[in-house]
């Protein structure tokens, strides 16, 4: 098969990496990529919403299936874009269809399809411009901290956690009548503040079928302890020591299920990755987000452990047939550490050499913002490479993690010193 990747970061260049693996894959091209998946496939410079770029691009390359990384194309119904297609129809592609894609793209869709469905959440209410004095009335019925979400895509931005009543009220009229965040916070939920620590799932569905993939921790701030602002990820764990088989049957029996059945009956048509952000309260799981997509560090860490043909899944996915695919587990803890750019997830510099790479033998170094500049690996993001490694158990693997951050230097390059410091 032909397959195309769409996306540039360390999610896609895991993503890359497993898929050139499979003997299904004859031709793989990543867009638009970077220094990564350049030395395995080849890149294509192109905007993930340009769906006419993505198609003339399939086309000229007769493309079979198509991997998509991000939720932006996901949310914007690059699926049914295919789909309503004539040339294309026949293209396999993986992720949800637009209408399932709103569980990332609206906070209060999602919300809505977790109350219809009986699965546990925080309790909500949501508010529009109209009704912001509604929400500050709200607030006052609350406990802090207040918990205000942007229903939109925020690039990851778009959740204040406050302690204090006056300021969240500050926030709710800057993200509803000043557009805070633009449209995505046209509307805003307010929730619950829920107390207990976080893991991501991840579930494969052909929508009618499900099965259940390694489930991660990522470690979302800048700085050591859990402090700073928030980032798009600085590390991974998997699997998560605390999630016991009792716990895990939890989140299967309460959330996975009537998950996948809930998207059967309100007609979301789903073919791809459900990434469940659980937090686990006392003893019982409840759901704090969806995303229609793998998260980013979480895959550098689970898809190294599913020994299974990625690409044979993903043929099940499309045929409908995911329930005759037996999934294959990597029992060894795997951890990844992720380099940042000094000043990152504030303004920072690019274009810096990134050297040593050559030299990382006990880890797997997948590129995120980096890129090929004159035969030079520079880099290009914030977030800038993931080290992955394998061990017996986690504290095991994060050594080596470590170890291997020794031979890699860029000017200012940053990284979290405790990844796995809470378990
Ligand atoms: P979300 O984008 O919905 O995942 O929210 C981002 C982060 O905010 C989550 O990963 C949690 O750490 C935190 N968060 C979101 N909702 C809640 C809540 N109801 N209670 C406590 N923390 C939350
Ligand atoms: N690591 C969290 C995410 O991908 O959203």
């Amino acid at each position: 098969m032909t397959i195309l990747i769409l996306g540039s970061g360390g999610r896609e260049h895991t993503f890359a990496w497993k898929i050139e693996q499979s003997p299904l894959c004859k031709k793989l091209f990543v867009a638009p990529g970077n220094s990564g998946t350049a030395q395995i496939a080849t890149n294509v410079e192109l905007k993930v919403t340009d769906f006419d770029a993505i198609k003339a691009l399939v086309l000229k390359e007769r493309i079979d299936m198509v991997v998509v990384g991000p939720e932006d194309p996901l949310v914007q119904g690059i699926h049914d874009f295919f789909l309503n297609d004539k040339q294309l129809e026949h293209v396999a592609v993986i992720g949800p269809q637009k209408a399932a894609a709103k569980l990332e793209g609206s906070k209060e869709f999602a919300k809505e399809f977790l109350m219809r469905h009986d699965i546990p959440t925080a309790a909500y209410q949501s508010f529009k411009t109209e009704t912001v004095e509604d929400g500050y009335k709200f607030l006052e019925t609350l406990k802090p901290p207040y918990v205000l979400k942007a229903d939109g895509l925020a690039a990851g931005k778009g959740v204040l956690i406050l302690d204090d009543l006056e300021e969240a009220k500050t926030e709710l009229k800057h993200m509803l009548v000043d557009a805070k965040f633009g449209a995505a916070s046209s509307k805003v939920v307010i929730e619950e503040f829920l107390d207990g620590i976080e893991l991501s799932c991840f579930v494969l569905t052909d929508g009618e079928h499900y099965k259940i993939l390694p489930n991660a921790k990522d470690y979302k701030r800048i700085g050591e302890g859990d402090t700073g602002l928030n980032t798009g990820g600085m590390g991974a764990i998997s699997p998560v020591p605390f999630a016991t088989n009792e716990f895990l049957n939890k989140i299967e029996e309460r959330i996975v299920k009537p998950t996948i059945k809930g998207l059967q009956k309100d007609n979301l048509p789903y073919k791809g990755f459900v990434f469940i952000g659980v937090i686990k309260v006392g003893d019982d799981p409840k759901v704090i987000e969806y995303n229609v997509r793998m998260g980013d560090p979480e895959t550098e860490v689970v898809l190294p452990r599913l020994k299974t043909d990625l690409v044979e899944i993903f043929k099940a996915i499309a045929a409908g047939n995911l329930n005759e695919i037996n999934l294959e587990i990597d029992e060894r803890a795997a951890t990844t550490v992720m380099l940042v750019s000094g000043g990152y997830p504030e303004a920072y510099e690019k274009g810096k050499e990134i050297l040593g790479i050559q030299d990382i033998k006990d880890s797997i170094p997948f590129h995120a913002g980096a890129i090929v500049k004159d035969g030079k690996i520079v880099t290009s993001g914030g977030r800038v490479m993931a080290l992955t490694s394998f061990g017996d158990t986690y504290q095991e693997a994060i050594k080596k993690s470590y170890q291997s951050i020794t031979k890699l230097t860029f000017d200012k390059m940053n990284y979290r010193k405790d990844i796995g410091f809470d378990l």
